[in-house]
């Protein structure tokens, strides 16, 4: 029994090693990095190493140049959150005082990526117009901006018609072409902007100057551009727990295109497409500012699986609103019941310990008295008698008066056997079952005593002869 149990154990742990096994293995034969891009899952640059749902997600890296591509678009980027920066050409075409000598355009496909609306169009030239068409299955599509001016414009960096046009772009476009043209015959440009420009960049990276961009657009001639990713083209709800999204991490529907992304959970971070890519995030040790724990005062921090605890010392209080300590306030009422109960408790304890000393130094009292009675009525003369017989075998006990209380069944008056001047004389019964004669006597002044002992002296050697 204990063997199978055992036996059993150990092949759970063996399955559980071996399946990190393989999450590590994969993890640590593929390719990571290429160049300065870092690659991470469901992205992958051999067979294995990405997601095969479709073909975007093989990379592959030039040794030589250290550039990362996806099919012909060259990734600059990869964000879990379904984003991924590329680089892409611009469109331009250069005219000299007549005719069009030298312009490229570009048609682009996006594999299975889409265009985020992050981007903007942007054309750069006097007296140009640039045009984005799209197609869509046999449809296509076209927007575009307008540049008119006669001479450099002087403000730097404003890109609003003189010189330069934007305009924002529809998303999940796959597939477009880009084109720059001279808006008109006029030549009169040709000197100071000889070339138009059109491009997609990413909002916020390019920022025009006017005398720099008309003649050349500063050699620049690829921008980032970004696009949206997603696995699949069903929904979350559609998927169930088939998504690849792994432990601590949540299946969020794509916002910009169809299919899902996966997201760590909050308190965790990693790579939510792997089994256990999301890892806890240790909030009391990490540098990172977004995730640092805000404990403060002399509240200490606790990790705790996908959050953290700030933990007081004993005797303080978490104040939730600073995530300070606070002394523990006691409350009012509370206070004034154990002050009751303390006064009650301490007042009967007093009491107890009061009467306790009474009763004691009354029965001190008492045995005090009766030693008194006993020495004067005889008892000590008497005692003394007794031992000064000599070594006689007088054998004689003294009793208390309980004693004879209790052998005349408290003097009870039909125990009476005599009276007399002196006393009375009561039948005894003494515990051993001896019937004895006692005598209460009635004294007086100590003479009375001295002939009362002297009789029981005398009565004591009778006795004993008799026997
Ligand atoms: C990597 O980044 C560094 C610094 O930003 C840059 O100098 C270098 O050219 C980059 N290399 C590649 C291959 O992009
Ligand atoms: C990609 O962008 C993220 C922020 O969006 C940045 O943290 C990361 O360093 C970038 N990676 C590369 C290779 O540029
Ligand atoms: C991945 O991409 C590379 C280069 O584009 C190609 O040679 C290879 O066949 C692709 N792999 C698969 C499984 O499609
Ligand atoms: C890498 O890039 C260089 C320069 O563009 C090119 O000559 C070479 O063929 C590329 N290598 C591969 C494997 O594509
Ligand atoms: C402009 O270019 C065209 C074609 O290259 C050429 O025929 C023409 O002579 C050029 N005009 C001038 C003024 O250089
Ligand atoms: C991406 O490719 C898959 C399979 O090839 C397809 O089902 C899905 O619709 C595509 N997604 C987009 C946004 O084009
Ligand atoms: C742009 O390239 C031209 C030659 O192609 C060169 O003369 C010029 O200095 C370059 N300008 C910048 C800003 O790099
Ligand atoms: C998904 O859930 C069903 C039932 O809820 C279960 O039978 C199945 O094993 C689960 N699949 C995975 C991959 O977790
Ligand atoms: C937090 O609030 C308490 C109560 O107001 C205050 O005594 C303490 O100084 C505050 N701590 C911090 C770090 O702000
Ligand atoms: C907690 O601290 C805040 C100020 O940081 C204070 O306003 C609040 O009263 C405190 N809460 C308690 C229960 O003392
Ligand atoms: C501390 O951070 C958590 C999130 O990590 C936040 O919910 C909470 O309000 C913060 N508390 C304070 C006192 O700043």
């Amino acid at each position: 029994m204990m063997n199978k149990v055992h036996g059993l154990f150990l092949v759970a742990i063996f399955i559980i090693a071996s399946t990190k096994l393989v999450i590590g293995q994969s993890l640590r034969s593929c390719q990571t990095r290429c160049g300065n891009v870092s690659i991470e899952y469901p992205f992958g640059i051999s067979t294995g190493c990405y997601y095969a749902v479709h073909a975007s997600f093989n990379l592959t890296c030039n040794e030589t140049t250290k550039e990362l591509f996806s099919g012909k678009l060259q990734v600059i980027n990869i964000s879990h959150s379904g984003e991924l920066r590329i680089l892409k050409s611009r469109s331009y075409t250069c005219y000299n005082s007549t005719d069009l000598t030298e312009g490229t355009f570009y048609t682009t496909t996006l594999r299975n990526f889409t265009l985020s609306n992050k981007n903007r169009f942007t054309a750069v030239g006097c007296n140009t117009y640039a045009v984005m068409t799209t197609t869509i299955g046999d449809r296509s599509y076209s927007t575009g901006c307008l540049s008119l001016c006669d001479s450099t414009p002087k403000e730097n960096g404003v890109c609003s018609g003189e010189g330069c046009c934007y305009t924002p772009v529809p998303k999940r476009r796959k597939r477009f072409r880009i084109r720059s043209r001279r808006f008109d015959g006029e030549t009169s440009v040709s000197e100071f902007n000889p070339c138009f420009y059109a491009f997609l960049v990413e909002e916020g990276m390019f920022s025009f100057s006017p005398s720099q961009d008309l003649q050349n657009l500063r050699n620049v001639t690829e921008f980032p551009v970004v696009l949206d990713w997603s696995i699949g083209s069903r929904t979350c709800e559609q998927l169930g727990n088939t998504s690849i999204c792994g432990q601590n991490s949540l299946c969020l529907d794509s916002t910009t295109r169809t299919g899902y992304n996966c997201k760590c959970k909050a308190g965790y971070d990693g790579n939510p497409y792997l089994p256990d890519g999301c890892q806890d995030i240790n909030e009391c040790t990490t540098s990172s500012s977004i995730h640092k724990h805000n404990c403060s005062g002399s509240s200490s921090c606790e990790n705790m699986m996908g959050h953290f605890l700030c933990r007081c010392p004993s005797g303080f209080d978490l104040n939730a609103t600073n995530n300070s300590c606070m002394r523990k306030h006691k409350p009012e009422y509370y206070g004034w019941t154990q002050i009751l109960l303390g006064t009650t408790v301490g007042f009967l304890a007093i009491l107890l310990v009061v009467i306790c000393v009474q009763q004691k130094m009354k029965h001190m009292k008492s045995i005090e008295l009766r030693k008194q009675f006993f020495e004067q009525n005889g008892g000590g003369m008497l005692r003394q008698r007794l031992s000064g017989a000599g070594p006689s075998n007088v054998d004689v006990k003294i009793f208390t008066e309980e004693g004879m209380k209790k052998a005349t069944n408290g003097y009870e008056e039909s125990r009476i056997l005599g009276q007399g001047g002196q006393g009375t004389v009561y039948k005894g019964i003494l515990p051993d079952s001896s019937v004895v004669a006692i005598k209460k006597s009635r004294l007086g002044d100590s003479s009375q005593v001295e002939q009362f002992i002297n009789e029981v002296l005398v009565l004591s050697q009778i006795n004993h002869r008799n026997c």
